[in-house]
């Protein structure tokens, strides 16, 4: 369908068409990186969910691959829903799932590869025994869902399953040999009232220490314990850094005010049910996240699909703040960097917008660093310590300081854009704090898509410039704010700003103080080569 062809991205990783949802069981295995996926083949809205495959070398280009697992048996009758790899240290895989059996109750499931000398992992098997789990006593029956990848502790795995008691969000630990018998353990990992049900739980090390990314076993000095759940409440991904005490199996957030479910986010837009996995080729820890639609069914159904991937993420500590992870775009996807535009030194006043002459602007990758060198601010009565990314009238609201920073996805007139900035605001105590935000407000002339305003709170420290990151591709935009401090995704559907028509523009609508830009570096990005895998005729 061309009607919409324009929204469809050129290298986020979407399907051939139809609905998508969480990446599942994200693995390296034999040069290839697989991609799973929660996919209904046979249309653009969720249901009748299989999994999804397809590998790469350098998780930018992908080869689709047949379909992984498909609801064939009572127990995934309903969907075979999300789950993760284990990677034993044999070189085995073990993939454990959810099936929504046939009644709707929720178990988990276990299946191996059919073929371990196959890099491509064509095809699985599912377990004589399944389900290997119920929900347990005092669960619901379906609120059961989603087990992690399996840890090491002392001889024996365990693994996580999200849930809820009453309106807790908990997660659920079990102990297994074999992958095939489980045993609950007692007490929960962790738990967080009025956070209600808990999906996608992903629990992982980081170390404080060192800069590569950490097996999912490991553990010790220097090591911190990252507990991620996905709030089926509000559909949002949260995650607390903390200790992981092995003999107790319980985690403890560092800052119990910043506790999974009502503390820090990986991304403050449009971004869910995501998953890490350890990359050993490359000794880092990778994250992936599923962008949905803010569009409606209808439009959905007429472009024919729905959902996107975001671009892999790698995940570390941020050993300067020591109280948020960095995430940043995997360093692959350079490689689709084009020509490059560059601008130095540019001053922009306050009120001002500049066109930037760049070429079509639908698919880029942005680097700009802002530097602020005013006491304006300092010396100001104003003190706005409410200001709220989502309330404070977006990229229209000035301040002393701010909103400044770029329109992207823009027509010529503006009429359309979507713009990505900074602002500072001074709070009563006379500190200066930093927002970083998207405001969708006027992304789109079209009524049926959604408009909002979002972001955070972005640690800028005192030898830092103010430093953003955009990467854009025709209905998603994906923005780093201080390295990957922050982050901000937003599904756009513009419907004048697309193809050539598509500009971009530098903004700063302070009141009074000027920003100088020190650098701004524009590449146009290639398309990424995501095509089915050139199979003989005779493939069976
Ligand atoms: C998260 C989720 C999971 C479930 C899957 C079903 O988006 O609801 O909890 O396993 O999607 O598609």
């Amino acid at each position: 369908n061309s009607m919409l062809a324009w929204q469809r991205s050129a290298y986020h990783f979407q399907p051939p068409n139809n609905w998508m949802n969480d990446p599942d069981g994200p693995l390296f295995y034999k040069g290839w990186y697989h991609l799973f996926y929660q996919w209904n083949p046979d249309s653009a809205i969720w249901g009748n969910i299989t999994w999804g495959h397809a590998v790469s070398t350098d998780l930018i280009h992908w080869l689709y691959l047949p379909l992984a697992m498909v609801p064939d048996h009572w127990y995934d009758f309903n969907g075979v829903w999300t789950g993760s790899a284990t990677i034993l240290p044999n070189g085995s895989i073990v993939m454990i799932y959810t099936g929504s059996t046939d009644k709707s109750v929720q178990v988990q499931n276990v299946a191996f590869p059919a073929n371990l000398s196959d890099p491509l992992l064509l095809h699985w098997v599912k377990y004589s025994g399944n389900p290997v789990l119920f929900p347990p006593q005092g669960i619901q029956l379906k609120d059961f869902r989603d087990p992690t990848t399996a840890w090491f502790v002392n001889g024996k795995w365990r693994l996580a399953i999200g849930s809820k008691v009453n309106t807790t969000g908990i997660a659920l630990v079990y102990e297994t040999l074999d992958f095939l018998e489980y045993k609950l353990l007692d007490g929960w990992l962790h738990a967080v009232p009025a956070t209600g049900m808990w999906e996608c739980v992903d629990f992982y090390p980081v170390s404080t220490t060192e800069d590569n990314g950490l097996d999912t076993s490991a553990n010790g000095p220097g090591v911190k314990h990252v507990l991620k759940a996905s709030l089926d409440d509000n559909k949002h991904d949260y995650y607390a850094i903390g200790t992981y005490a092995l003999e107790s199996d319980s985690w403890t957030p560092d800052d119990p005010e910043m506790d999974v479910g009502i503390g820090i986010r990986y991304d403050y837009g449009k971004y869910y049910a995501s998953k890490t996995f350890y990359d050993p080729k490359k000794e880092r820890r990778v994250l992936w996240g599923w962008i949905g639609e803010t569009d409606s069914e209808n439009a959905d159904i007429k472009k024919d699909w729905a959902g996107l991937q975001s671009i892999p993420r790698e995940v570390v500590f941020d050993t300067k703040t020591k109280s948020n992870l960095i995430q940043w775009p995997v360093e692959e996807v350079e490689s689709l960097r084009l020509v490059k535009k560059e601008f130095k030194e540019l001053e922009i006043k306050a009120g001002s917008v500049l066109p930037l002459e760049i070429g079509a602007a639908t698919q880029l990758d942005i680097v700009a660093e802002f530097e602020v060198k005013s006491n304006a601010l300092e010396r100001t009565k104003e003190a706005d310590v409410l200001y709220n990314c989502s309330t404070s009238n977006g990229a229209a609201g000035r301040g002393v300081l701010g909103p400044f920073g770029l329109l992207v996805l823009a027509d010529k007139s503006c009429s359309e854009q979507t713009a990505i900035y900074f602002y500072v605001a001074k709070g009563t105590d006379g500190n200066l704090k930093s927002f970083f935000c998207a405001d969708e407000s006027r992304s789109s002339l079209a009524n049926d898509v959604g408009k909002q305003i979002y972001g955070s709170i972005v640690p800028v420290l005192d030898d830092e410039k103010f430093a953003m990151r955009i990467l854009v591709d025709h209905s998603i935009v994906e923005a780093f704010a201080q390295g990957g401090r922050t982050c901000i995704t937003s599904r756009v559907y513009p419907t004048k700003a697309i193809y050539e028509a598509a500009k971009l523009f530098i903004f700063n609508n302070a009141t009074e103080t000027s920003v100088k830009v020190t650098s701004l570096q524009i590449w146009q990005m290639n398309s990424a080569f995501i095509q089915w895998y050139p199979f003989d005729k005779d493939f069976e």
